[in-house]
């Protein structure tokens, strides 16, 4: 599958991730995230493990997107652009909500912390909506990894905020 768009002037390619991305993602995740593991719920997913898509410019990735399907419902674990407000991330997304619908899956949906309020914005004005908010379940997460106490703008993470969109059968 390969898709491309204009940014500025440059051309964006998307594609599906392969194992010559491994390093390049597990960097960003250790980056974004902490760790090249990424806890959620009762999954720990090693991001080399996950299928995916990247956005890359002269076959540099920029972008990736990362999920996983269970039971007829997919996640999105793992979303980063590094070249923002591009429409990378909305791109990489449908991408994804693509994927979710030819496998018939009921929803896609994410978890993201209270602190991220890019995140929450961006999915929010693309159809997603809060499912569910865990309070205070990263102290627990602490126990097993390191999370930093304060993310986006000094705010204290504290909770794990469900987002999902509903897929309408056609
Ligand atoms: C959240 C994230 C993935 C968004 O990626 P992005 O590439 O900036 O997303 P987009 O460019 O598609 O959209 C962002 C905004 O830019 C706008 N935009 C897109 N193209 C634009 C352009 N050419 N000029 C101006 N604005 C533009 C979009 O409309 C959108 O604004 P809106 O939400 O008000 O509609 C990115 O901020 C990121 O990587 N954050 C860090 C990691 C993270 O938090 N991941 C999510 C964890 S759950």
């Amino acid at each position: 599958m390969m898709y491309t768009h204009l940014m500025n002037e440059f051309v964006i390619q998307y594609r599906e991730k392969n194992d010559n991305d491994d390093d390049w993602i597990k960097k960003v995740a250790t980056e974004q995230w902490g760790s090249d593991e990424i806890i959620s719920k009762d999954h720990l997913y090693k991001v080399e493990a996950l299928p995916g898509f990247i956005a890359e410019q002269n076959n540099k990735p920029i972008g990736v997107i990362l999920y996983a399907i269970e039971e007829k419902e997919c996640e999105i674990v793992a979303l980063y652009s590094s070249f923002e407000k591009q429409g990378i991330g909305s791109r990489l997304i449908e991408l994804v909500c693509e994927i979710a619908k030819i496998t018939k899956c009921q929803r896609v949906w994410l978890q993201t912390t209270n602190d991220n309020t890019t995140a929450l914005r961006f999915y929010q004005k693309r159809g997603f909506v809060i499912a569910a908010i865990r309070t205070n379940v990263i102290e627990a997460q602490r126990k097993v990894k390191e999370i930093p106490f304060f993310g986006n703008d000094g705010i204290p993470i504290r909770d794990e905020i469900e987002l999902e969109l509903i897929i309408k059968l056609e």
